[in-house]
């Protein structure tokens, strides 16, 4: 059984199938999924979407490049939907220095903001960042408690960045990337970090992996992400499922 921890079902990318996509996915073995917000409107759609299947559940939070908009009752609106049993994560949170918009400075006091957020409501917390590792740990360390709980998603940095999020406590989350090509930093990444602290994730309709690469994502295409993770790291398929399911229910489930 496969836990997706980080998909976009959403987005218009699903508009024409969304139902009969989402309702296939159990019986292809996929568990569980977090479907996570990037936007406000994403956020309620995202926790429609976790009200309407027992199977999915919600992350709630804006994503570094649509800051700019927020404003305070965006943060009561988070909060008051947090306090929702199926809202199990604050997310997707962070910095952008590829885009890089909005200023820097605004994405970072957002980032801080939701930070707070998820500190106040207990929740763990969907890390995006790019290009932008620097900033990202200096954030981190100011509010580390010892006490974090999360992932930094689509993982795009290197070994040593790698060891120093897990040891503040976070899980790394890999996808499609790990089938490409010019994927070695990635790959020395799931070398070295012990499966106990990976966790699966599309971040579908993006980052499809081989063979579909350039197609639109879903969860389906997991199984190629497990296969890639259990060649780099000399176990079973089975081994890599079982782990990351485990690490995603402890984390976002409790269980
Ligand atoms: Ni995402």
């Amino acid at each position: 059984m496969i836990f997706e921890s980080h998909a976009h079902y959403d987005d218009d990318a699903f508009d024409e199938d969304r139902e009969s996509l989402i309702e296939s996915l159990q019986e292809n073995r996929i568990e569980y999924v977090i479907n996570v917000g990037a936007s406000m409107e994403s956020t309620e759609q995202t926790y429609e979407l976790a009200k309407k299947y027992p199977f999915i559940y919600a992350a709630v939070g804006v994503h570094p490049s649509d800051t700019f908009p927020l404003t305070d009752k965006d943060m009561n609106r988070l909060k008051e939907l947090a306090a929702d049993e199926k809202v199990v994560a604050i997310g997707e949170i962070g910095l952008d220095y590829y885009w890089d918009e909005p200023d820097r400075e605004i994405q970072k006091k957002w980032f801080k903001r939701q930070i707070e957020l998820a500190k106040e409501v207990d929740l763990p917390i969907i890390i995006h960042s790019r290009e932008a590792a620097k900033d990202t740990l200096d954030i981190l360390h100011e509010y580390d408690t010892g006490n974090y709980k999360g992932v930094m998603h689509c993982f795009s940095y290197s070994p040593e960045i790698a060891r120093e999020v897990v040891k503040m406590g976070f899980y790394i989350g890999v996808g499609g990337v790990c089938t490409y090509k010019n994927a070695k930093k990635l790959v020395e990444v799931v070398e070295e970090i012990p499966l106990e602290h990976i966790l699966l994730e599309t971040d579908c309709p993006y980052l499809t992996p081989v063979p579909y690469r350039g197609k639109r994502n879903s969860s389906l295409y997991l199984p190629y992400v497990v296969e890639k993770i259990a060649e780099i790291k000399g176990v079973t398929t089975d081994e890599v499922e079982r782990v990351t399911y485990e690490n995603a229910m402890k984390l976002f489930l409790n269980k």
